[in-house]
């Protein structure tokens, strides 16, 4: 039997980086994966490619979408047992030079994309008594970053969201958890400098920077029963050893 057999799995940000690779991960574990994110053809290629049920648009940003992306999913499966929550941005800037549409952008995406994929997802696992919530947070939201203080605090923000929806809903049989991992090899990343690069990986224990698919074994564990079943509020770390909480 594999660890997700027949679970139904709706993937924000899944047509690129860590959100892929947790949903190639799920499929492989015998989930049934839907694809949401704002790039609705990369999301139905990428789905054709990894053996998924589909894609599905939606701009984590807008309440309206969300709501409406969530309920086709649901009707479309009967069910959502597992939230994936990895739609991100990620731009820098130091504070004094920030144009506060910058900031307004990532709070959006980052964080409040978060509340509105679980205020309309949950719901749905509350009423079964059976779910998993899994938010991908960042490093960053626990030790900070230069020039990312846009990202840090949006980031930070789904940590304690993280914790304090689990204290609401484990009760009813929804876990809800996130994922901080350090730096990883995606698109999101590609963009950095090379020199930027090379100094970071000179401060990570491990020297190097980790890939998708060693993030997405951790995604597979707190969907998992009874692999995930205790954990509760968790911050799971995946990050080369660069902060150890
Ligand atoms: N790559 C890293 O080093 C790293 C480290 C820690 C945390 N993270 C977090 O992991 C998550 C995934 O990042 P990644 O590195 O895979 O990036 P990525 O750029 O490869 O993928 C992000 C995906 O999110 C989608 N997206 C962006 N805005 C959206 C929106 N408004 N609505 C719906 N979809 C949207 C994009 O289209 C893309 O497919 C993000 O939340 C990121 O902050 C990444």
């Amino acid at each position: 039997m594999r660890a997700l057999e027949n679970r139904i799995a709706l993937v924000t940000g899944g047509a690129s980086g860590i959100g892929r690779a947790i949903a190639e991960a799920y499929v492989r574990e015998g989930a049934h994966v839907v694809i949401a994110d704002r790039d609705a053809l990369r999301a139905a290629s990428v789905a054709a490619e990894i053996g998924a049920d589909g894609g599905v648009e939606i701009d984590v940003t807008d309440a309206a979408r969300v709501e409406a992306g969530v309920a086709e999913t649901a009707r479309r499966f009967g069910r959502i047992d597992v939230l994936v929550n990895s739609a991100g941005i990620l731009t820098e800037s130091p504070l004094v030079e920030m144009d506060p549409a910058m900031w307004a952008e990532t709070i959006a995406v980052d964080l409040i994309g978060v509340f509105l994929c679980c205020r309309y997802t949950v719901p749905l696992m509350v009423e079964r008594g059976w779910g998993r919530v899994i938010n991908i947070a960042s490093q960053l939201g626990i030790k900070g970053g230069r020039s990312l203080t846009h990202y840090a605090a949006a980031k930070a923000g789904v940590i304690g969201f993280t914790k304090s929806l689990a204290l609401e809903v484990a009760g009813q049989g929804v876990l809800v958890n996130a994922i901080a991992p350090g730096p990883i090899e995606t698109p999101m990343v590609a963009g950095i400098t090379e020199e930027w690069k090379a100094a970071k990986r000179t401060e990570l224990p491990l020297g190097r920077f980790g890939t998708p698919a060693e993030v997405a074994p951790t995604a597979v564990l707190l969907a998992s029963d009874p692999g995930g079943n205790l954990y509760v509020g968790q911050t799971l770390g995946p990050n080369s050893g660069d902060v150890m909480p």
